[in-house]
């Protein structure tokens, strides 16, 4: 996917039904067309009805275009949501919704995602992804260049940078990247995503201050040997 959208935020957020929005977004993205029988089927319920088979019609009608349909994405720029806490999609869709979480990307894809989502069918959408099975990481290549990238990440997510400052990534994301209580899991998310959000925490287009902290000194070689490291990662 490279094209991205670029829409004035008020014809999203204000215009008339989320279907009509939704329609609109995927047509922008040039999704629509795989999806067209999908979010058919999904359309009737998708709005106030919020029991947990509501909310996973939504999501395999309408989020698994971009974001697969047990929340495992292809598209590199796009997170996979399988295996993630719960609280912390709770905590994401939210600030989506209130438009807190906002680079580029979060407001071309999930503003208008989020806007009209009920906090039941946040609920209920973070419950349906948090217990979907996490992906089986691809083999990684043995290239030498990525070998020495993953090593590099390795000991950046284990031990931090402590010349710069930089804290090991371990100790809230968890020895094994599985997540620890409200802070996201990172094992087996793509790379290029992973990098991405590195880069908004930095520049605080996603203004969350631990990961600013966390990010300041980083270089973009060092987000990308961490990312292709957890990547990598079961
Ligand atoms: C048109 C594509 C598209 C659709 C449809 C879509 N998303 Fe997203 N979603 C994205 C992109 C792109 C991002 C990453 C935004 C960023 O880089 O900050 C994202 C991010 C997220 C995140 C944050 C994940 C994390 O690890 O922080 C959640 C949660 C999410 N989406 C849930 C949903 C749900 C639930 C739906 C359906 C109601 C949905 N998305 C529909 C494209 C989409
Ligand atoms: C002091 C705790 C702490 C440390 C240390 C830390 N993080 Fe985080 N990280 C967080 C929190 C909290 C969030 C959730 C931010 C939010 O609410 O949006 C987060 C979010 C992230 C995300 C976004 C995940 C997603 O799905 O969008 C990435 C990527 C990330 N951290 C990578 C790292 C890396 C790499 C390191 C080490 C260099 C690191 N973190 C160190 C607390 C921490």
């Amino acid at each position: 996917m490279t094209c991205y959208l670029k829409l004035p935020i008020n014809a999203r957020r204000r215009s008339s039904t989320p279907q009509w929005r939704v329609s609109a977004l995927l047509l922008a993205t040039g999704l629509l067309l795989p999806a067209t029988h999908a979010w058919s089927d999904a359309a009737p319920n998708a709005t106030p009805n919020a029991t947990p088979n509501a909310a996973q019609q939504l999501a395999v009608g309408v989020c698994a275009t971009c974001h697969g349909a047990r929340g495992i994405s292809n598209l590199p720029k796009i997170p996979v949501l399988a295996g993630q806490g719960e609280a912390y999609l709770t905590a994401q869709l939210h600030a989506f919704k209130t438009q807190t979480r906002g680079d580029a990307d979060a407001i071309g894809y999930m503003w208008g995602m989020a806007a009209d989502l009920t906090d039941e069918q946040i609920l209920n959408l973070s419950h349906y992804y948090s217990t979907a099975a996490a992906p089986t990481p691809a083999t990684v290549s043995t290239r030498q260049a990525v070998t020495a990238q993953i090593t590099l990440g390795a000991h950046i997510y284990t031990q931090g940078i402590a010349d710069r400052g930089v804290p090991a990534c371990s100790a809230c994301h968890g020895p094994d990247a599985h997540g620890l209580g409200d802070f996201p899991r990172l094992a087996s998310q793509h790379a290029a995503y992973i990098t991405k959000q590195l880069l908004s925490f930095q520049n605080t287009t996603r203004d969350v201050a631990v990961m600013h902290a966390v990010t300041t000194t980083l270089k973009n070689a060092e987000m990308t040997a961490v990312a292709t490291y957890l990547q990598a990662l079961p």
